[in-house]
């Protein structure tokens, strides 16, 4: 098919399900297998255009699992339609590259992973933080290349983050996860900004202040800011963690970055178009104490030109969540919302990874976005 090859998993099965990527692990095979699936799996690294995407869903096409860097809207949902397609998942959480509406309208059912990759993407975030707040790759390049001659009192000066301001815009799974790796370890107060308040959190803090404050060394605490601006004053790091939408688009801009603190860390493991990233680039050129840790980027996979060559950003290519026990999980989701649909299975009320990832293969749908507007059934 136009120099993309596609494997036959399961031939035979009764349902047919096309998956755009080959997927870690074997555990999402065995959930399909399990589900009566013949699998059409895509053996191309590169990103499928919707024309070939189109091709394989073909005549009969009962789901199918696809990747963020896929534009899963009217196109391909007719073509799912057409072919009798119900199921279709993402092989993410974030699902900003679905139009759940065009899904929803054409009676198919879009799941996506949520879960597994909370502590996995927040570990990033942290990665992330210190690489830049101590100046990681660039000390490495340095020593590399040969430049190290010993001990020097004034080589790669970073940022102490110890007892700081820890911003996170955004609080929920991620973000609050990252807030629990990072404040309490580094004595580090946290002032966050969200649409909601998110009451665990702050539960979590309350818990942890005294003993902290007992411990005899910083206090911290946890507060609610009221607006983006206040995060961004008073922060010596400020991690990004909202999902990518109409309102979040460019969420930082010039403006914004400008509210920061001159020597603060940013950081940002959510979406890329969040950040105005030709603006980040200035900023990082007239602020050379500035720093950015950041995993992904407006036109993935292309950055802002100048990017690349400035010392004070990390960049990672898109790979937050990639540890082989996310991704593994992320794939037995991924499975098991197509296969949990095609069977009829209720969408699981509270989700518990574990139950989909290991163990015998449950009889749940673990997570459809638009369960309620298609009226499936809940656990
Ligand atoms: C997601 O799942 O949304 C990440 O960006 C990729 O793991």
């Amino acid at each position: 098919m136009n120099g993309v090859s596609w494997r036959t998993e399961n031939p035979g099965g009764a349902f047919r399900v096309v998956v755009t990527k080959d997927l870690p692990g074997k555990r999402w095979l065995e959930i399909l297998a399990a589900a009566g699936c013949e699998l059409h799996v895509s053996g191309s690294r590169d990103v499928l255009p919707p024309d070939e995407i189109r091709r394989a869903i073909g005549s009969r096409c009962d789901g199918a699992i696809g990747q963020l860097t896929e534009p899963w809207g009217a196109d391909l949902f007719e073509a799912l339609r057409a072919a009798g397609g119900r199921a279709y998942s993402n092989y993410a959480v974030g699902y900003d590259n679905v139009r759940v509406a065009e899904a929803t309208a054409r009676g198919i059912a879009v799941g996506n992973t949520p879960g597994v990759l909370t502590e996995t993407t927040a570990e990033m975030a942290v990665a992330l933080t210190f690489a830049a707040a101590r100046r990681v790759v660039e000390a490495d390049a340095f020593l590399r290349s040969g430049k190290f001659h010993g001990w020097l009192p004034d080589l790669f000066l970073g940022k102490r983050l110890f007892g700081g301001t820890l911003g996170i815009v955004g609080a929920g799974r991620i973000g609050a996860a990252y807030a629990k790796m990072m404040a309490p370890a580094h004595r580090m107060s946290l002032l966050y900004h969200d649409e909601r308040r998110n009451r665990d959190l702050e539960r979590f803090f309350q818990r942890i202040c005294p003993a902290i404050a007992a411990d005899g060394q910083c206090a911290i605490g946890c507060h609610f800011a009221e607006s983006v601006e206040e995060v961004l004053e008073r922060s010596d790091v400020v991690s990004l963690h909202v999902p990518f939408t109409d309102a979040t688009r460019h969420l930082l801009n010039r403006e914004r970055l400008r509210l920061m603190k001159r020597d603060a860390i940013l950081v940002n493991t959510s979406r890329g178009p969040v950040i105005d990233e030709a603006a980040l680039v200035e900023h990082l050129r007239e602020n050379p104490e500035f720093r950015a840790g950041l995993d992904v980027f407006e036109r993935e996979p292309l950055l802002a030109p100048g990017l690349a060559e400035l010392p004070n950003a990390v960049i990672v290519p898109h790979v937050a969540s990639a540890t082989v026990w996310t991704r593994g999980g992320m794939a037995a989701l991924a499975a098991a919302n197509v296969a949990g649909v095609l069977k009829g299975y209720p969408v699981a009320k509270a989700l518990r990874v574990e139950d989909f990832i290991e163990g015998p293969i449950p009889g749940k749908t673990p997570s459809i976005v638009n369960a309620r507007e298609l009226g499936l059934r809940e656990e």
